[in-house]
């Protein structure tokens, strides 16, 4: 199953087997991990750790993810472990992306985690299972790259994003506000990032050649625009 074809079969999994991975299972998801594109100028750090290293976290296992604190690196963490996430569903196991789990000893600039482990927990059968925003509600145009992005998850479920088209190139807008800005935070930077990589992937579905990502602005007005060649 392809990175694409799984954003619309993924779901939080909550509950795991308690089989955890074994050595290969593990160094191939290492391999993967390494070799997932980072946002041009972010260097994030990630590190597989499990159970005995967590703290109300049901699965054997999670990634914890260290960054900067600025608004791109927290989109960057979301943007790399998002495709690693959709990764660890097309491949069969179950993932959790948690702001409230905690490593035991957390270390400076530790940011958030992304549990996973094997799971008998059914994926999605479609898209019609997610529970979203309307599309107009979230973008300037209903388009397949649009309904692919509109998928993707984002902290207690707030969404807090809005999508411009324009021809060559899309921003993706913050939006959190309200009582999802209160509870979800910092959170929703990363949220910005885990909709950004299912931009790119949908985008590149279409055909398009992605020849930029950029960052910009900060707080209520930060937004990352991506170029595209038609
Ligand atoms: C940044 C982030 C943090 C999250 N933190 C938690 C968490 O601490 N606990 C939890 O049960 N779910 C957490 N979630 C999962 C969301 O609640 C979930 O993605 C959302 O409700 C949409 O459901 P779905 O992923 O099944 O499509 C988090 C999701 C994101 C993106």
């Amino acid at each position: 199953m392809t990175l694409y074809e799984t954003i619309f079969t993924r779901r939080s999994v909550r509950q795991y087997d308690n089989t955890p991975l074994d050595a290969a299972e593990l160094a191939e998801l290492q391999r993967v991990l390494g070799g997932a594109r980072q946002l041009p100028g972010q260097s994030a750090a990630f590190e597989i750790v499990g159970a005995d290293k967590l703290k109300g976290v049901a699965a054997p296992h999670a990634i914890l993810a260290y960054s900067q604190d600025t608004d791109a690196a927290l989109a960057n963490v979301g943007y790399t472990l998002q495709g690693v996430d959709l990764w660890l569903q097309g491949s069969g196991y179950g993932s959790l992306w948690m702001g409230m789990g905690k490593p035991r000893e957390p270390k400076p600039d530790y940011k958030i985690l992304l549990a996973f482990g094997k799971t008998s927990a059914a994926s999605r059968a479609g898209g019609g299972e997610f529970k979203r925003k309307p599309v107009s509600e979230i973008s300037n145009e209903d388009n397949a790259v649009a309904r692919a992005a509109r998928l993707a998850p984002s902290a207690v479920n707030f969404q807090p994003w809005r999508l411009s088209f324009a021809p060559g190139s899309v921003v993706v807008q913050y939006s959190g506000k309200g009582i999802g800005k209160l509870f979800a935070g910092k959170l929703q930077k990363t949220d910005i990032g885990i909709i950004l990589k299912h931009l790119e992937l949908a985008l590149e579905h279409e055909g398009k050649k992605i020849t930029a990502i950029a960052p910009r602005g900060g707080g209520k007005t930060f937004e990352i625009e991506v170029k595209f060649e038609q």
